[in-house]
């Protein structure tokens, strides 16, 4: 296993580009089951997830090649119809290919996901939509076997905002009889994308990126070739490593509305920001201000860049509180960052956290999850004197050579053996 050794010290300057959503180019992927013969995507990140999701659609007949960051998905009728357990349980969004194969082929058995680090995490309102699209869905050894001869189109609304929930619909919806209404839609970027994307492929969809997506069912759809959005979520963790280190940083590549509640906060703080289309930077201070943080679904502030806000708030100076409304236990990194000599106490769902700058000292520390990991990395780069983070596997799922990214700014970062 790899570990992170990182000194601090370095103040980080310069320009670093973001990679690929990680959170867009999985849906993408499974969305190519709609449709035989050859997918083109681009700007797709070298990730473990995506790997992972390439394993699963190649158990699925599907030839996957990679060339740089473009990647080529032939699509032919499966042998099988399942995403087994060994698949699902390494990589969650693997769901993702329950809504393609039920309504291309009529059936689908996807292992159920379980639990994970930062939360039970169920699937019940992807199985309440496709139940209300009219299949049969049941529950058997761990595995979810759904059947329907052909979705029929109806409205669906969910109880609570799913990113992953919205997905699989729409995906679902596209090739069902008739017109599918999704109410209480998750908005995200990544939704956007995958709508486009199946727009590209003949998919009637209006609205994606509302609470409200409207989609006419097509018969076929054909294949077609796509620019995976930037990754927002490293874009705004690379923005933080600039602002934690007092630095002056440009996250190039990148689309500074989809992470403008992180960017408000940065400026509540006291940060200087500037964007264009493509790029943002930062001029940080030595000195900042602590501000409370509240996750939601977007617009609002992403719960995948918690961990990272709350790392820069441990040197914040007064107190912030940051309450976790979207996963019920995600304050792992919380007794890691206490680790490294941070003030913070954790309630269920809201940690208090007493900032004070220079206050961190480096100490050997473990990753638990993805967003986890990053947490401890930028801890790690203002933490005095020499900081491991162990576990990097969870970092290497979700960051594209973060270590490589973050020492072109400068930084102490290596990369290492356990
Ligand atoms: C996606 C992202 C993840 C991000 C999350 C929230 C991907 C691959 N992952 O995860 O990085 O943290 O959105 O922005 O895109 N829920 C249910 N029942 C369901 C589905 C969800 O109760 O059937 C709950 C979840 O437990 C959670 C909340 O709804 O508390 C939001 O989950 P959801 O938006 O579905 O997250 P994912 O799609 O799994």
């Amino acid at each position: 296993m790899d570990k992170f050794v990182i000194k601090s010290g370095p103040v980080l300057n310069g320009e670093v580009a973001a990679s690929g959503a990680k959170n867009s180019v999985l849906p993408l992927m499974f969305a190519a089951l709609l449709a035989d013969g050859e997918h083109i995507f681009h700007n797709v990140p070298k990730l473990q997830d995506v790997d992972s999701a390439a394993q699963l659609l190649e158990s699925l007949s599907c030839e996957v090649k990679r060339d740089g960051h473009t990647l080529r998905i032939k699509v032919q009728k499966p042998k099988s119809f399942e995403a087994h357990y060994d698949f699902v349980r390494k990589m969650r969004a693997s769901i993702l290919c329950l809504g393609p194969l039920l309504t291309k082929y009529g059936h689908a058995v996807v292992s159920l996901p379980g639990g994970c680090a930062i939360g039970t995490r169920p699937i019940d309102q992807h199985l309440d939509g496709f139940k209300t699209l009219g299949a049969e869905i049941t529950v058997e050894s761990g595995y979810v076997k759904a059947e329907a001869k052909k979705l029929k189109g109806t409205n669906v609304v969910f109880d609570g905002v799913t990113v992953g929930g919205t997905e699989n619909i729409l995906m679902g919806a596209v090739l069902a009889d008739g017109k599918t209404t999704i109410e209480n839609a998750a908005k995200e970027p990544e939704i956007v994308d995958l709508a486009e994307y199946l727009i590209k492929m003949g998919a009637k969809i209006k609205g994606a990126g509302t609470s409200v997506i409207e989609v006419i069912g097509v018969s076929t759809l054909k294949p077609a070739e796509h620019t995976v959005i930037p990754d927002r979520i490293e874009a705004g963790t690379l923005l933080i490593a600039g602002a934690i280190t007092g630095g002056h940083v440009t996250v190039n590549e990148c689309n500074p509305k989809h992470f403008e509640a992180l960017t408000h906060k940065l400026r509540e703080s006291g940060f200087d920001l500037s964007a264009t289309d493509t790029s943002i930077t930062i001029k940080a201070r030595k000195e900042f201000q602590a501000v409370d943080v509240t996750t939601a679904p977007f617009p609002g502030f992403a719960t995948d860049l918690q961990a990272q806000f709350m790392a820069l708030m441990s040197v914040a100076s007064g107190t912030s509180v940051v309450t976790e409304t979207i996963f019920e236990n995600r304050f792992m990194h919380v007794q890691e960052l206490v680790r490294l000599n941070a003030d913070i106490v954790p309630k269920t769902r809201v940690a208090i956290i007493r900032g004070a700058p220079g206050q961190l000292l480096g100490a050997p520390v473990m990753a638990t999850d993805l967003r986890a990991s990053a947490c401890l990395v930028l801890a790690g780069l203002v933490a005095k004197g020499e900081t491991t983070v162990n576990r990097i596997y969870h970092l290497d799922r979700g960051y594209e050579n973060l270590e490589v990214k973050l020492s072109s700014l400068g930084a102490k970062v290596l990369r290492a053996k356990e």
